[in-house]
């Protein structure tokens, strides 16, 4: 196993009251810095001041972007104790979404124990709010120094730490859709499944017009027939149709989302009957016409649960159960968020303490 060396800072920053903080603007005194090279492989583990990189201008990553990364959070809970919520699971997405992107694959066990390292050395920022938590930022770079397409030969592995609040302005209030047949998120055999920041550039034109319109975010249509609902935004998508909650499988373009299995398994577990099927629009509207659709939320680590109150297909509006909250999505954010805080029993074993 790699070593891990650490080097504390000697100028620790000033730290950002809870009710301050966005998502994402604020970052911790220590970062994980590990590098790989061919025929080294994946070198020893540094925790370092956080600053900035130098990177040569022919950087790989940033001309053709070699890149892949991660998201997960690490919570205080009411013991004062601090666990990371999924990380094994996560760790291994990263090597998933780095073996689409041709990116080598890290040591899962001594990257799970250098976080836990980097998150205990910073522990002192895991906010103490309920609601804010503090954000882990995995991230793998090419940077061989050339300008050639081939995957590269170097890459620098990263991690961040960032305190912060909710993902979106509305919190756990009901947000408006925009369906989107306009722009696609993936296609089949593309890098939807993967974490990687392509799919993330291709959605920011769809959620600038959507967001113009007066939406918070896109509901992605399959690349092919735009016709079969993906996700919605960052997130994987739910809806609860009558008594059957349903989601779109992983068939390569959806990402495999943590928090998704976490609603599947909290839901299967209940006994509610749980599909991931396939979904088209008119389905959808079909639904909606009868009466039968009753909930619709988003699911990711940034928001957790993101009820949605409206969905607009081609100036048809869908209203969703009065722009209030559903009683199923109101029961997974109370258990997934209990289970995060430490204020539920965890029997899924999700949670891992940073304590040494
Ligand atoms: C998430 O829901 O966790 C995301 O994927 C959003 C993140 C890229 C900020």
């Amino acid at each position: 196993m790699p070593a891990l060396t650490i080097a504390r800072t000697t100028q620790p920053k000033p730290r950002v009251a809870d009710p301050d903080l966005g998502f994402g603007q604020v970052f911790t005194d220590h970062m994980l810095v590990m590098d790989y090279t061919q025929g080294s492989g994946w070198q020893d583990g540094r925790i370092e001041p956080y600053g900035p990189l130098t990177l040569d201008p022919a950087t790989l990553v940033l001309h053709y972007g070699q890149a892949v990364f991660e998201g997960f959070k690490a919570f205080r809970s009411s013991t004062g104790e601090v666990v990371l919520f999924r990380p094994r699971d996560h760790i291994a997405r990263l090597n998933a979404s780095g073996a689409r992107l041709c990116i080598p694959a890290l040591d899962e066990p001594f990257v799970l124990e250098a976080l836990k390292r980097l998150v205990h050395l910073d522990a002192d920022w895991v906010p103490r709010t309920f609601g804010c938590a503090l954000y882990v930022r995995p991230l793998i770079l090419a940077t061989d120094p050339d300008l050639v397409v081939r995957p590269s030969r170097r890459y620098r592995f990263l991690t961040i730490l960032s305190p912060v609040g909710a993902y979106y302005r509305e919190g756990f209030r009901p947000v408006r859709i925009l369906v989107s047949d306009r722009y696609v998120r993936a296609v089949r055999g593309g890098l939807g499944a993967a974490k990687t920041p392509a799919n993330y550039a291709a959605s920011l034109l769809a959620a600038e017009e959507a967001k113009a319109a007066g939406f918070t975010q896109v509901l992605w249509l399959d690349g092919t027939e735009r016709t079969f609902v993906e996700e919605v935004g960052t997130m994987n998508i739910f809806f609860r149709l009558g008594d059957e909650l349903v989601t779109p499988p992983l068939e390569g373009t959806i990402l495999p989302g943590i928090t998704r299995d976490c609603v599947i398994r909290l839901a299967s577990h209940w006994g509610l009957k749980v599909s991931e099927r396939r979904i088209s629009i008119p389905e959808v509207i079909e639904a909606h016409a009868r009466g039968n659709l009753l909930e619709v939320f988003g699911s990711g680590t940034a928001a957790v649960i993101s009820p949605v109150s409206e969905l607009v297909f081609r100036g048809k509006s869908l209203s969703i159960a009065q722009g209030r909250v559903g009683d199923w999505t109101q029961r997974l954010f109370d258990t997934l968020t209990g289970i995060q805080y430490g204020k539920m029993e965890d029997p899924f074993g999700w949670t891992v303490p940073v304590s040494p």
